[in-house]
C-alpha cells in the first residue's frame, strides 16, 4: 500500500490475493483490475465523479411515498441506487439489503417474494461455512434476478450484549467464528456476480440511540476482537465494499473514523474496495477525508443531520481546494474496482433461479441451526405411543417468527400475519411482529399423523393449564420480536409467557419449551421444563424444522453462537447504559471486557454461565481421543471424532486456547462440523490463525505479537466442556497488519 502525497492510502498499489488462486495470477488479475478502475475514473469528467458518490432511497413510507427524481421510471425501488455512466459502462449501482434474503419494505408491488432465509444468528449456530455460501448464492441468485447489483448483506457484528436487538442479523459473538461464517456468505454472494457489504463497521453493538452512541474500547483489544473479524473476513472474501455503523467509535464516527478507516482498513489492511456510510450516518462532507468514499441513502441525512446532500458541500471543498483530486479519484476508483472485480459490469441475462431449492436451503440452515439445549430423555418425541399433546403459544398455529427492522424478508407468498408493535424513534414505525407462514402445529400433525395434537394461543396461565392438564405431553412455544432500532430491557419473554410456560410446567412433567428469540433469555421455568430447543428466527421452513427435530426426523447438531447467561450480572454491562434514553440522547458504552467478548468474559470472570457458548445435544454421542498438538509459527491440533451412538448425525469439535505464557486466555481457535454414522471416526486437523494466539501491540508497533513459551489447548464439545487438552510451544515472532 502506497500513501499518497496528501497521507490518505491509495489502492493503486496492490496487497491482497483472492483466495483460492494462485499468488501470480491473482496479483495480475489485481493489478489488470487497478489498472482498468484508474483508467475508466481518468475519463471521468467531476460531474460523472461526484454522481457516484452518493445513493438515494427507494421509495419508502418512512421518508416519502412520492418517487425521487434521480431515480429513473422502471427501476425496481430499492435501499440506494447510484447512477452510472453509462458512456464509459460503469453500471448504476442498484442496492438492495439481503442479510437474510432480499428485502422489500412494501415499495415493489410486483415483487411478491424472495426466499427468508434463517436469520445470521442461525447460520452462526450451523458452524457450517458451507451452508453459509450455500445462503449466500440464494441471495446473490434472488438479488440478480432483480436487477440489485449491491446487496447490504454480511452483518457480521459480535454479539457483545445479549440486549442488543440486532444479534439476530449477525453471526455470534466470536471474532474467528462471525468472520468466516460472514466471508462465506459474501463468497456466496458475490460467486453470483453480485457486489456484498461486510457491515456495520464497526462496535455497532447496540442499538438504543446509536446515531449518538460513542462506543469506547481499548484499540488493541478492538484489533483483537471486532477488527480482528472484518480483517479476516476481507481476506477472506474481498467483500467489494464496506458499509460503516451509526456509532461513534471513541470518540470519532464510524464513517468519518480516520484511524479505523484510513489508517487500518485502508493503510495496515490494504482494503482496496470502497466505504459505504449507513443510512443516514453521514452528517459532516470531510467524512470523506476521513475514508468515507460514499454516502448512502442521503435523503435520510438531509432529514437526521439537516445537512446538504454529501456530494453539495463536497463539490465546494473540491473546488476550494479542500478534498484533494486524488482524494476524490480514489473514491471513485475504489467504487469502480469493486465493480470491475466481481463483474457487475458484465451481467449478461439473469441466471434461472430455482426457487424449490432454495427453500431446500433454506429449510436445511435451519434444521442444521436450532439448538437442543437441554434433554432429559424426553426427545425425540416417541413416535410409537399415541399421546395427547398440547401446543401451547407463540402463534405456533400459524407460523415462526422473524426479527424486524431492515433485513425483514416478505416471503413468497407473503406472511402468515404482521402484527404491529410498534415504539419510540424514526424505527418505531416499522417494528412489527412478522410470521412466516411455516406453521410448527401444521408441521407436526403431519410428521405424527396418529398422536392427539390440540393447540392453545397461551393467552393466559389459568388458559393455557386446562389443556396442558389433560395433556400427556406439552410443547410451549416462547417468541420474542427483536430487531432494528431497540435494544431489549431484560432477558424476559414478552406478554407473559414466562408465568405461562411456568404453570404448564408445574401441571404437566412432560413440558418441552421451544424458544423463537434473536438473543437468549433467562428462562426462569428452566428446572421445570425436560426439554429446551432454541430455534432462533429459523426462516420460511422454519415451522417444518423444528417439528423434524423435535420428532427425530433431523438429529440437531446446532451449536450455541452466543453464550446464554444465567442473569445478566454475569455479563461486562449488568445495567446497559443509555438504555430508555430518548431519541437523540447522546450515550456512551464503555465496552471495557475489550477482547474478552461472550465466553472469553466467562472464562476470564470464573463465572459459570446457563448454556455455554458451542454448546447443543445431539440424539447420538460423539468421542473425541488421539489428539496431537503441534507448535512453531502457530498451533495445529489434529484429533479424531468417533459417532459412538447409534444414530447417524453431525458434531462440532471446537478447539481452544486455554492458557499463553503467564496467562489464562480463551480464543476459539478453530471448528469443524463433521457428520457421522454410527460407528464411523474421522480425523480432523485444525490450524490455528496466528492472531488468535497473538496479542496486538496498539502502540509504536502496531504488530501482533506471539511471545515464546507453551501454549495450552482444550477440544471440546463447547467453551465449558473440554474433553481433551494438550500444548505446544511458539516461537516468537512479531508479524504485521
Ligand atoms: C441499517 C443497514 C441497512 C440500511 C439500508 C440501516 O438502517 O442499519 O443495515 O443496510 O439501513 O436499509
Amino acid at each position: 500500500m502506497t500513501r499518497t502525497r496528501t497521507g490518505y492510502p491509495s489502492i493503486v498499489c496492490s496487497a491482497l490475493s483472492p483466495p483460492h488462486v494462485a499468488p501470480t495470477i491473482a496479483l495480475a488479475q489485481e493489478q489488470a483490475t487497478d489498472a482498468r478502475a484508474i483508467k475508466t475514473e481518468q475519463q471521468m469528467t467531476d460531474d460523472e465523479r461526484f454522481s457516484l458518490l452518493i445513493s438515494v432511497m427507494g421509495t419508502t413510507g418512512s421518508i416519502t411515498t412520492v418517487r425521487d427524481p434521480r431515480i429513473p421510471e422502471g427501476l425496481p425501488m430499492s435501499a440506494g441506487y447510484t447512477p452510472g455512466v453509462l458512456r464509459l459502462g460503469v453500471p448504476a449501482l442498484r442496492m438492495t439489503d439481503a442479510s437474510l434474503g432480499v428485502t422489500n419494505p412494501g415499495y415493489r408491488p410486483e415483487d411478491k417474494g424472495a426466499t427468508a432465509m434463517p436469520a445470521s444468528v442461525v447460520v452462526g449456530s450451523s458452524f457450517n461455512p458451507q451452508l453459509a455460501r450455500e445462503g449466500g448464492a440464494v441471495i446473490g441468485r434472488e438479488a440478480r434476478i432483480r436487477g440489485f447489483n449491491v446487496v447490504l448483506a454480511g452483518g457480521i457484528n459480535l454479539a457483545r450484549e445479549v440486549r442488543n436487538g440486532r444479534n439476530f442479523e449477525y453471526y455470534s459473538e466470536d471474532p474467528y467464528l462471525s468472520a468466516v461464517l460472514g466471508a462465506e456468505a459474501v463468497n456466496g454472494i458475490q460467486g453470483e456476480g453480485v457486489i456484498s457489504t461486510l457491515k456495520h463497521y464497526t462496535l455497532n453493538c447496540n442499538e438504543t440511540n446509536r446515531h449518538w452512541l460513542d462506543a469506547i474500547i481499548d484499540p488493541a483489544a478492538h484489533r483483537e476482537s471486532d477488527l480482528l473479524a472484518f480483517q479476516i473476513a476481507i481476506e477472506h472474501s474481498q467483500a467489494g465494499a464496506i458499509m460503516s455503523g451509526y456509532n461513534k467509535i471513541n470518540g470519532h464516527y464510524a464513517g468519518g473514523n480516520h484511524h479505523l478507516l484510513n489508517e487500518v482498513l485502508k493503510g495496515a489492511w490494504g482494503y482496496k474496495g470502497w466505504v459505504m456510510s449507513d443510512w443516514g450516518a453521514t452528517p459532516e462532507w470531510d467524512f470523506a477525508l476521513k475514508g468515507l468514499d460514499q454516502e448512502s441513502g442521503a435523503q435520510l441525512d438531509v432529514m437526521m443531520w439537516r445537512t446538504e446532500p454529501f456530494t453539495e458541500p463536497l463539490r465546494k471543498a473540491h473546488a476550494e481546494g479542500e478534498l484533494p483530486k486524488e482524494r476524490l479519484s480514489d473514491m471513485v476508483r475504489r467504487i469502480l474496482r469493486s465493480v470491475y472485480a466481481v463483474g457487475i459490469d458484465k451481467w449478461g441475462p439473469a441466471p434461472e433461479v430455482d426457487m424449490a431449492r432454495h427453500s431446500e436451503v433454506a429449510l436445511e440452515t435451519a434444521r442444521q441451526g436450532i439448538v437442543v439445549l437441554k434433554n432429559d430423555g424426553v426427545l425425540p418425541l416417541a413416535a410409537d405411543k399415541p399421546l395427547k399433546i398440547a401446543v401451547i403459544g407463540g402463534y405456533a398455529q400459524l407460523g415462526v417468527l422473524s426479527g424486524t427492522g431492515s433485513s425483514a424478508v416478505l416471503p413468497v407468498g407473503g406472511y402468515a400475519a404482521v402484527i404491529q408493535i410498534g415504539g419510540t424513534g424514526i424505527m418505531g414505525g416499522g417494528r412489527n411482529l412478522y410470521l412466516f407462514p411455516s406453521s410448527p402445529l401444521a408441521e407436526l400433525k403431519k410428521l405424527l399423523p396418529t398422536m392427539h395434537i390440540e393447540f392453545d394461543p397461551g393467552q393466559t396461565p389459568a388458559e393455557a393449564v386446562l389443556l396442558a392438564k389433560r395433556s400427556d405431553l406439552v410443547l410451549a412455544f416462547g417468541i420474542r420480536s427483536e430487531g432494528e432500532g431497540f435494544d431489549l430491557a431484560d432477558l424476559s419473554l414478552p406478554w407473559g409467557q414466562d408465568a405461562v410456560i411456568d404453570v404448564v410446567a408445574s401441571v404437566n412433567p412432560n413440558t418441552i419449551v421451544v424458544l423463537e428469540t434473536g438473543n437468549p433469555v433467562s428462562m426462569p421455568w428452566r428446572s421445570k421444563v425436560k426439554a429446551i430447543v432454541q430455534a432462533w428466527y429459523p426462516g420460511q421452513a422454519g415451522g417444518q424444522a423444528i417439528a423434524e427435530v423435535l420428532t427425530g426426523k433431523v438429529n440437531p447438531s446446532g451449536r450455541l453462537p452466543i453464550t446464554f447467561p444465567a442473569d445478566l450480572a454475569q455479563t461486562p454491562r449488568p445495567e446497559l447504559p443509555g438504555l430508555g434514553t430518548p431519541w437523540g440522547t447522546p450515550i456512551i458504552i464503555r465496552y471495557d471486557e475489550g477482547a474478552e467478548v461472550g465466553y472469553r468474559w466467562f472464562a476470564k470472570k470464573g463465572e459459570k454461565p446457563l448454556y455455554a457458548f458451542g454448546h447443543g445435544l445431539s440424539y447420538t454421542s460423539f468421542d473425541y481421543h488421539d489428539l496431537e498438538v503441534g507448535g512453531g509459527e502457530t498451533i495445529t491440533a489434529s484429533f479424531t471424532v468417533t459417532n459412538t451412538g447409534k444414530r447417524e448425525g453431525a458434531d462440532v469439535p471446537q478447539l481452544y486456547l486455554t492458557e499463553v505464557p503467564g496467562e489464562k486466555r480463551m480464543r476459539l481457535l478453530g471448528f469443524e462440523r463433521v457428520e457421522l454414522r454410527p460407528g464411523q471416526s474421522r480425523r480432523v486437523t485444525v490450524t490455528a490463525d496466528p492472531r488468535l494466539l497473538a496479542r496486538f501491540d496498539a502502540g509504536a508497533d502496531h504488530q501482533w505479537r506471539i511471545s515464546t513459551g507453551t501454549y495450552r489447548v482444550a477440544l471440546g464439545k463447547s467453551a465449558n466442556d473440554f474433553v481433551l487438552t494438550g500444548a505446544a510451544p511458539l516461537t516468537p515472532r512479531l508479524f504485521g497488519r
